[in-house]
């Protein structure tokens, strides 16, 4: 078994063309542009088509990806798609980005981590090229957020929107490389944020989609409190395990789900925040596909450049967490 370095060879993002600003969720609930500044730190929202899946957001990352890293389709032999709004309950939405890519050499799975899931798949794809097992991995977060979200409740409508970010990982000798890792979980916070309705435990029936059961449900303020503390420690960590102390790092990228928890990591780490690289303002919550477009936003705007050091950190459903240091 070879110990290779593994690295991120190319990158690549979609956001919908749709925008749906403060000022519409104004008319559609009752709120106000000023809460959901202040609250949240979002003014925009990138929305996927009605005839846009989660796919379809993915294929168009993942091409950009693949033209980032000059790799044709058929070099991929593993695909892993992030999500927690997948097409359908199968096919995996992998398999169906293997299709419209024509990556016939590749396995394909998802993987559900809730918002840390493209952090989890990161390091599963890592692990399988660093034993030589694979040579090219294509890491997805995508999400149709819209899709779950209950667009009566102002609890949790403000705060969602829809994209895909994907890398290309391989083998490198030198340059880009994954350095370090450290995820977690906790099961028995699952019920703070959930989708309650339409698996094996409640299937889909008339009364599921009457109880509005198929849309995300949140305990917004516990959660963001487990967030800050998870995020922190699962950074330093990480950041422990590269032997390596937050100075050294060019650019934090957190998963972004609220200003404000940004805020509260960046202050208990001791780190400035402008050290921190934010889209919630344009982007919103993104789940899975928040930290990998982030990443390819700020390669692309030359906030990182190669031969940067970047700390990955998330917190999400389940609740699970983790944090990555890569150097670019
Ligand atoms: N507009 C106006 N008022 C609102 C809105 C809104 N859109 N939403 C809630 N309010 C009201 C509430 O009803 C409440 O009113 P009340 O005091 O009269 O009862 C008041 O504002 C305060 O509500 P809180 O829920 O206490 O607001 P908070 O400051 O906690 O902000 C938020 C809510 C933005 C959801 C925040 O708690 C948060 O970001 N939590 C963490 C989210 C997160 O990290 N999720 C993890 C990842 S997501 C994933 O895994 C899919």
């Amino acid at each position: 078994m070879s110990d290779a370095k593994v690295g991120v060879i190319g990158l690549g993002s979609y956001l919908p063309e749709k925008i749906l600003s403060n000022a519409d969720l104004e008319k559609m609930v009752d709120t106000t542009d000023q809460w959901i500044v202040e609250r949240t730190g979002i003014r925009i929202r990138h929305i996927a088509r009605d005839d846009q899946a989660t796919s379809d957001l993915a294929i168009e990352a993942s091409r950009r990806a693949l033209a980032d890293s000059g790799l044709s389709a058929n070099a991929l032999d593993l695909i892993i798609v992030a999500t927690v709004t997948p097409d359908m309950f199968f096919p995996s939405t992998s398999c169906i980005v293997q299709e419209h890519l024509g990556a016939f050499e590749a396995a394909c799975f998802d993987l559900n981590a809730a918002c840390t899931g493209w952090l989890y798949a990161l390091d599963v794809a890592w692990q399988c090229i660093r034993t030589g097992r694979y040579r090219n991995a294509l890491v997805i977060g995508a999400e149709k957020l819209t899709a779950i979200t209950d667009w009566d409740d102002r609890n949790t409508c403000v705060l969602f929107g829809d994209g895909a970010g994907a890398a290309i990982l391989g083998q490198v000798v030198d340059g880009s490389e994954i350095i370090s890792s450290c995820l977690g979980a906790d099961g028995r916070w699952g019920k703070l944020l959930y989708l309650p309705g339409g698996g094996s435990r409640t299937p889909a029936s008339h009364a599921t989609v009457d109880q509005r059961l198929h849309y995300l449900k949140m305990e917004g303020k516990e959660v963001f409190k487990q967030a800050v503390t998870a995020m922190v420690q699962s950074a330093k960590s990480a950041l422990e395990r590269a032997r390596m102390s937050v100075e050294e790092v060019t650019c934090v990228i957190p998963h972004q789900a609220n200003l404000r928890i940004m805020q509260a990591v960046a202050k208990k780490m001791g780190v400035p925040f402008e050290k921190l690289y934010i889209t919630i303002d344009h982007c919103g919550n993104l789940s899975a596909a928040s930290i990998p477009i982030a990443l390819d936003e700020a390669v692309k705007k030359g906030k990182l450049a190669r031969g940067d050091t970047v700390l990955l950190v998330a917190f999400g459903g389940g609740f699970t967490w983790g944090a990555m240091v890569v150097r670019i």
